[in-house]
């Protein structure tokens, strides 16, 4: 029996987080260029957005560019970009025969445009959707998320469209990036790293957090079933004692 079969389809993580490094240090230890790190870390993208939809993760999300990843040489900020162009143009297959939605988080303006319109183009061809969520964090922070989501709440104080008293986790939770996402059940960071770097903190406040040696690259659906079972044995307290769950 493989992992994928012992896995039990009930207690899926509804929400799976992924930060994807390693592709640096993927290309490093072969003698070749970071370049072709990221070429064979999009490779990774579709080996596991395929997984996911194979056993039944409703909402997956991808780190694929963070705010600080804009202080990278500009050489290979560029080629990331042309990257994300040349990936949304062939996935579009994939996703469509997968019955995927994509979405994507961050500040998206700062992209270039014809990323973003590439992007915006995948997002409309892929609205009706219904298997799978996939959101792409790019050019995403999640301290610039709750900045701006403190501006747009001020605001509306500001303007008497809400009250500070009826200002709770709802409406937080409404005006973020993620607003139509749930919580985040399980975080996936490969590489060895261990750390969140600025990636969804309000949407992590209670998930699993998983960590492995794996390169990006070198991540295949056998990794990410090891990474679910392991998920699926643990017991999720949340704030409750071990007796009270099993109740
Ligand atoms: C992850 O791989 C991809 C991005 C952050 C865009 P890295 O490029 O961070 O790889 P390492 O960490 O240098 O190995
Ligand atoms: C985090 O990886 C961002 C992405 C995976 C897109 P980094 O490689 O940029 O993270 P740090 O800076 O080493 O923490
Ligand atoms: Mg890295």
């Amino acid at each position: 029996m493989t992992s994928k079969d012992t896995i039990d389809k009930t207690k899926l993580p509804q929400h799976l987080a992924i930060i994807m490094d390693g592709n640096g240090r993927w290309a490093k230890q072969k003698g070749l260029f970071r370049s072709i790190g990221h070429e064979n870390g999009s490779k990774a993208v579709r080996e596991i957005v395929e997984g996911c939809a194979e056993i039944g993760i409703p909402f997956l999300t991808l780190y694929a560019f963070s705010t600080e990843n804009w202080n990278r040489p500009k050489l290979e900020v560029e080629l990331l970009m042309k990257l994300l162009v040349s990936s949304l143009k062939k996935e579009i297959k994939t996703l469509t025969k997968n019955d995927i939605k994509l979405n994507a988080i961050g500040n998206l303006d700062a992209l270039p445009k014809k990323a973003h319109k590439e992007l915006l183009d995948v997002i409309a061809k892929t609205k009706n959707n219904k298997r799978m969520t996939l959101t792409l964090a790019l050019s995403y922070g999640s301290r610039e998320e709750i900045t701006k989501t403190i501006k747009e709440i001020s605001l509306k104080v500001k303007n008497n469209l809400i009250s500070p008293h009826d200002i709770d986790e709802t409406v937080i939770n409404n005006h973020l990036y993620t607003q139509n996402l749930p919580d985040v059940d399980l975080l996936i960071r490969t590489s060895g790293e261990q750390r969140i770097s600025n990636f969804l903190l309000w949407q992590l406040a209670y998930a699993e957090l998983y960590f492995t040696d794996t390169l990006w690259p070198d991540y295949t659906k056998d990794h990410l079933f090891e990474a679910i079972l392991n998920y699926q044995n643990r017991e999720r307290r949340f704030g409750k004692t071990s007796e009270q769950i099993k109740e």
